[in-house]
């Protein structure tokens, strides 16, 4: 078999190669080591233990998760710059060539901090849209994340200064399809944090030809952050905040029901990213009025590859994971599980 990589090593190649899994598989034992050691060394996830023979690995749905995440890439990436935005808001750029060169707009990794810079930590990695991907000399190898501290996890990965590095797997999920809103004006709907999964979508609508409105709510105008960015895009900007400080005063989706009175609901194409009561409200408006819509969900995930099974929801062809077939869905075909 293989040598087997150290955790948190910087593994550059699909680890299926890495690890010679495949020709591994018929061997008993050296699979199921190979998976093991894969695991340990990306997420600490015990489900996958000394216990996980061969045969269960080969022959289980389990395993073919697996091997299908053995697919992904996992790299070590180095932080190029972390910039305070306002309010608890950070934006960091990382130096990875496999992830900027491979991300799509509506596609997230998940991240944790190197452990061996910060110390053990008992914490998964957490998901995150990749917010753009830029050039470094002529070859597109950075990418930057959009966090916005809410707990220990965003916070320790906040913290993170210029030279340390972070663990990441992906890109991962389906991400946008763009190409359904050609020739059509795309309202982007964004709520908070939601931003984060807005400006590469919104660069590739631009590139496809089309008028591009960016609704973007918060609870004060304190949220409204890298509008810079999208004017710099040639987007439409319409704010809403909760607390009246800035634009519209109200909810995004109450905005949004004023603002589209001075548009052909035929001519709309509706793309939403944020909470899921805003994306509940915003599903309502476009079903109402026939304008196709898809949303990107946020919901808690602790593998982001199809393993755990923890971030099942509900669409009307049955359940599905949120972090292999979506984070995007069609409104149409979402079933929310709470009404609001
Ligand atoms: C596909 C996807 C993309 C995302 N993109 C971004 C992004 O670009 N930038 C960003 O800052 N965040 C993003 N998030 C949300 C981010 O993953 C969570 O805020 C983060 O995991 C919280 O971890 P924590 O340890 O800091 O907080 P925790 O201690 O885990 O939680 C702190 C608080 O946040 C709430 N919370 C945690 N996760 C979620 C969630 N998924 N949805 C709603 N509430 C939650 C908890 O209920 C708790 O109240 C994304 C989530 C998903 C699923
Ligand atoms: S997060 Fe584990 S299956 Fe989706």
């Amino acid at each position: 078999m293989a040598s087997i990589q150290p955790a948190d090593r910087t593994i550059q190649q699909p680890i299926r190669t890495s690890f010679g899994v495949e020709k591994g598989c018929s061997r008993p034992g050296q699979t199921a080591r190979g998976i093991r050691t894969a695991i340990t060394g990306v997420n600490h996830l015990a489900m996958f233990g000394p216990e996980c023979s061969a045969k269960e690995a080969k022959d289980t749905k389990q395993g073919v998760r697996v091997f299908s995440f053995f697919m992904l890439h996992c790299v070590e990436a180095e932080v190029v710059k972390n910039e305070r935005l306002s309010g608890p808001n950070y934006l960091l750029t990382f130096r990875s060539f496999d992830i900027a060169s491979q991300s799509r707009a509506g596609q997230f990794l998940m991240v944790s901090p190197t452990s061996s810079q910060i110390g053990p930590s008992p914490l998964l990695k957490r998901p995150l849209a990749v917010y753009s991907v830029s050039s470094e000399r002529g070859t597109l190898s950075l990418f930057t994340l959009l966090i916005k501290t809410v707990g220990e996890g965003t916070a320790r990965l906040a913290a993170l200064k210029a030279g340390q590095t972070a663990n990441v797997i992906g890109p991962l999920g389906n991400g946008f399809e763009v190409e359904a809103a050609e020739g059509k004006t795309a309202f982007l709907i964004a709520g908070g944090v939601g931003i984060a999964s807005c400006y590469m979508l919104a660069k590739d609508l631009r590139k496809q030809g089309n008028e591009v409105h960016l609704l973007y709510g918060g609870r004060t105008g304190d949220d409204l952050i890298l509008l810079e960015d999208f004017l710099d895009l040639g987007v439409e900007l319409f704010l809403t905040t909760d607390d009246g400080s800035v634009g519209y005063p109200g909810r995004v989706s109450k905005g949004l029901e004023e603002y589209m009175k001075d548009y052909d609901p035929r001519a709309l194409y509706f793309y939403a990213c944020g909470p899921e009561p805003m994306l509940q409200a915003v599903s309502g408006v476009a079903v109402n009025c026939r304008i196709p819509c898809q949303i990107s969900v946020e919901a808690r995930m602790a593998c982001g590859f199809g393993v755990c099974l923890g971030c099942t929801v509900k669409t009307t062809g049955g359940h599905r994971l949120a972090c292999t077939d979506g984070p995007v869905f069609k409104a149409a075909d979402f079933v929310w599980e709470e009404q609001i």
